[in-house]
C-alpha cells in the first residue's frame, strides 16, 4: 500500500525543521569558539538535532516513502522576516525554534489516532528538546549579564516569539486548508 502522502509530507516538515535546527547550532559552534563550556554542549545539541532528522526520514522510509521537498518550512519562513546577527540573537531564536519544536510535537503526540511508531519518534525527540531549551536559556542569561545586555536579549527572545507566532499562524492555517482542521 502506498504510504499516506500527507503524513510524509507532514513528517518532511519536522525534518526540514529539525535539519534547519542543526545548522543554527552550527552557526553558533562557529561564533562560540571561545567558550569551551559551550562547544562540547553545542555538539551534542547539534549532534541531536541532527538525528531527530534521521528519524524524521526513517519513519518516511519504514511507512515505504521518501522526503519531499520543502522549500518554505518553518525555518524558511523565520529567515526571511529577521537575520539574527549575533550570539545573543542566534542564542534567543534557538530557545524560540525549541519551545515552537516542543509544544508542535506535544500537541501531535496528543492527538488520538497516533500510531505507535509516530508516539515513539514524538516522545524521543521531544524529550531532548526539553534539555536543549534548558541549557540554551542558560548560556543566553549567563552571556546577556556578562555583556550586560540582559534587557536586550530579553527584547530579543520576545522579538522572535512574534514572528514565530506569524509564522506558525501561517503554517497552521496551510495546514488546516490542506487537511480540513485534523491534519494526519
Ligand atoms: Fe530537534
Ligand atoms: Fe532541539
Amino acid at each position: 500500500m502506498a504510504p499516506d502522502p500527507r503524513l510524509i509530507e507532514l513528517f518532511s516538515y519536522y525534518r526540514e525543521g529539525e535539519m534547519h535546527g542543526a545548522g543554527l547550532l552550527l552557526r553558533l559552534i562557529k561564533m562560540m569558539e571561545d567558550d569551551g563550556d559551550a562547544q562540547i554542549k553545542l555538539t551534542l545539541h547539534m549532534a541531536e538535532e541532527a538525528n531527530h532528522a534521521w528519524l524524521w526520514t526513517k519513519r518516511i522510509a519504514d511507512l515505504g516513502g521518501t522526503p519531499v521537498q520543502v522549500s518554505t518550512g518553518y525555518q524558511t519562513r523565520i529567515g526571511r522576516r529577521t537575520i539574527p546577527r549575533g550570539v545573543i540573537d542566534l542564542l534567543a531564536l534557538t530557545i524560540i525554534v525549541e519551545e515552537r519544536s516542543v509544544a508542535r510535537y506535544k500537541e501531535h503526540a496528543s492527538r488520538k489516532d497516533v500510531d505507535p511508531e509516530t508516539k515513539e519518534v514524538l516522545d524521543k525527540v521531544t524529550g531532548d528538546e526539553v534539555w536543549h531549551m534548558s541549557w540554551i536559556r542558560g548560556k543566553l542569561d549567563e552571556i546577556a549579564a556578562a555583556q550586560n545586555k540582559t534587557e536586550y536579549a530579553a527584547e530579543m527572545v520576545e522579538k522572535y516569539r512574534e514572528v514565530d507566532r506569524e509564522v506558525y499562524g501561517e503554517l497552521r492555517a496551510m495546514e488546516v486548508a490542506a487537511y480540513g482542521g485534523t491534519p494526519p
